[in-house]
């Protein structure tokens, strides 16, 4: 079992020097969509029940940056260890989360509370706990529940998609979800309860969150919310 990080003056100062680190890197390599999607598939990976999984920093180990749906994010790997190097403290763990709440952060979305104290993990799960894009509503329900998340966490997690874009060559698909895909807010919700526009993505898993009544509920609050505030407040509407 890997020991207990000491969260003290000294680890949140480094806390703050990777952050910064983080911004210049992001804004210097364009990168927010691919340390967003490093950041989610490092926890994203969590089963609840057996407490395996999640954001462990597992994701750098070969055998997992190396399955299928993290395609790509090998990349984000080696941004993240030149941040390392310079901060060996910070777990990488936590380092990951961070790039995931500076991407955020830096593209224009509210600024995320950062709780440290992550311990890495060199044990990788098996392959298959992400989602797979080609399903629906009940692979999402069976994936997202057993990270122990509900409808609402879903729909407001797959608004992560305002960022970036599919790659073919990584996952089969094409294109950014919104017009401006550098952007953090909410026209990933607008976007997906419009017809389809050419050049725009729909995954399956998108449509998806369309055809049931309780994620589509979400969906339409969330096109309507043009502001959120630094406590992710509601604060107003359309
Ligand atoms: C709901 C289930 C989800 C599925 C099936 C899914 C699937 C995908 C796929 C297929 C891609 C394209 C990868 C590529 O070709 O480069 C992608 C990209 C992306 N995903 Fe997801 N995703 C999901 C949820 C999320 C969540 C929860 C987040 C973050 C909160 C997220 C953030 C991103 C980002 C930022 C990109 C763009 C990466 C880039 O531009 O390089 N996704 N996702």
């Amino acid at each position: 079992m890997a020991l207990p990080v000491v969260v003290d003056a000294e680890y949140l100062k480094e806390v703050d020097k990777a952050r910064r680190d983080l911004r210049a890197l992001i804004a210097n390599r364009n990168c927010a969509p691919l340390m967003l999607r490093l950041a989610w598939h490092d926890a994203g990976t969590y089963d609840a029940k057996t407490k395996t999984g999640g954001p462990n920093g597992s994701i750098r180990n070969e055998e997992e940056y190396s399955h299928g749906a993290n395609n790509g994010l090998k990349k984000a790997i080696d941004f993240c260890e030149e941040v390392k190097e310079k901060h060996p403290k910070i777990t990488y763990a936590d380092l990951y989360q961070l790039a995931g709440v500076v991407a955020v952060e830096v593209t224009g979305g509210p600024t995320i509370d950062f709780a440290p104290g992550r311990r890495d993990s060199k044990i990788s799960p098996n392959e298959g706990r992400l989602p797979d894009a080609k399903k629906g509503v009940s692979h999402l329900h069976d994936i997202f529940y057993r990270m122990g998340l509900t409808d609402r966490d879903i729909v407001a997690l797959s608004g992560g998609h305002t960022l970036g874009r599919a790659h073919p060559e990584r996952s089969g698909f094409d294109g950014p979800w919104t017009e401006d895909p550098l952007k953090f807010d909410n026209s990933y919700f607008v976007e997906l309860l419009k017809e389809d526009s050419a050049g725009l993505l729909k995954l399956p898993t998108d449509k998806a969150l369309l055809e049931d009544a309780e994620f589509r509920r979400y969906v339409e609050l969330y096109a309507k919310v043009i502001e959120i505030n630094s406590n992710n407040h509601r604060v107003k509407f359309v």
